[in-house]
């Protein structure tokens, strides 16, 4: 298969050097493409900033904000089988980004913000058969919303998880994740490793 994966934050600048961002690491999203690659898929992994090294023989693409990262998706898409939107997108961007540092002086105490393009639904009128799989990063229990952004955003699955449960959520190896899809009953899948959780969405993919 051609598998499209996006990882990582996006960051949303107020002037080259102030973004706004997310704790997101990119390490779920690179375990994704590393399974993807050894099972021989080929695999583009569209990557927020991160510093993480890209795992062998997959081709990358480094974007910063929301707005590059869909036109990059958007690039891709025609290519490939399936998607897996690991990435964590900024939901608001400043309403400008200026070219030159802000001084203090010259800053308001508030900052005026716009609506990112939610690259998921934008991108849903050119799924045709592909395969689109999600994720929901939750606080608490992640049913309701997992089962909320599944079929808002046309997804097959959706990987949830809650990222205050031990071994789960942001910087860490491990996750502890549940698949959610249209059909089936949810699949909870057990505290392991996030290769094998990569694994796992990836063998999922194949038996689809
Ligand atoms: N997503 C996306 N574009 C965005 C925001 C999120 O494509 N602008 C994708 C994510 O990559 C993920 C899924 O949508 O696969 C769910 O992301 P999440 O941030 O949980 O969803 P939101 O719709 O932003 O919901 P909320 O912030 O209200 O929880």
């Amino acid at each position: 298969m051609k598998i499209l994966i996006t990882a990582g934050p996006t960051r949303e600048h107020l002037d080259p050097i102030r973004f706004i961002s997310n704790r997101s690491t990119g390490k779920m999203g690179f375990a994704v493409a590393q399974a993807a690659a050894e099972r021989g898929h080929t695999v583009t992994l569209i990557a927020g900033p991160v510093s993480l090294a890209t795992p062998p023989g997959v081709t990358r693409v480094d974007v910063t904000s929301a707005c590059e990262m869909l036109e990059a998706v958007q690039r891709a898409l025609p290519k490939q089988d399936a998607l897996v939107m690991s990435a964590a997108v900024a939901d608001w961007r400043p309403i400008q980004k200026t070219a030159t540092k802000l001084k203090k002086r010259d800053m308001e105490p508030v900052i005026h913000l716009v609506p990112n393009p939610d690259i998921l639904k934008t991108i849903l009128p050119e799924k045709e058969n592909r395969l689109f799989v999600g994720f929901a990063a939750e606080t608490g229990d992640p049913t309701a919303e997992a089962q909320r952004k599944l079929t808002a955003k046309g997804l097959d699955m959706i990987v949830a998880n809650d990222v205050t449960a031990e071994g789960a959520g942001f910087a860490v190896d491990t996750n502890r994740v549940t698949f959610f899809t249209v059909n089936g009953q949810p699949q909870v899948l057990p505290l392991q490793s996030k290769l094998d959780v990569g694994r796992a969405i990836i063998a999922w993919l194949e038996g689809q």
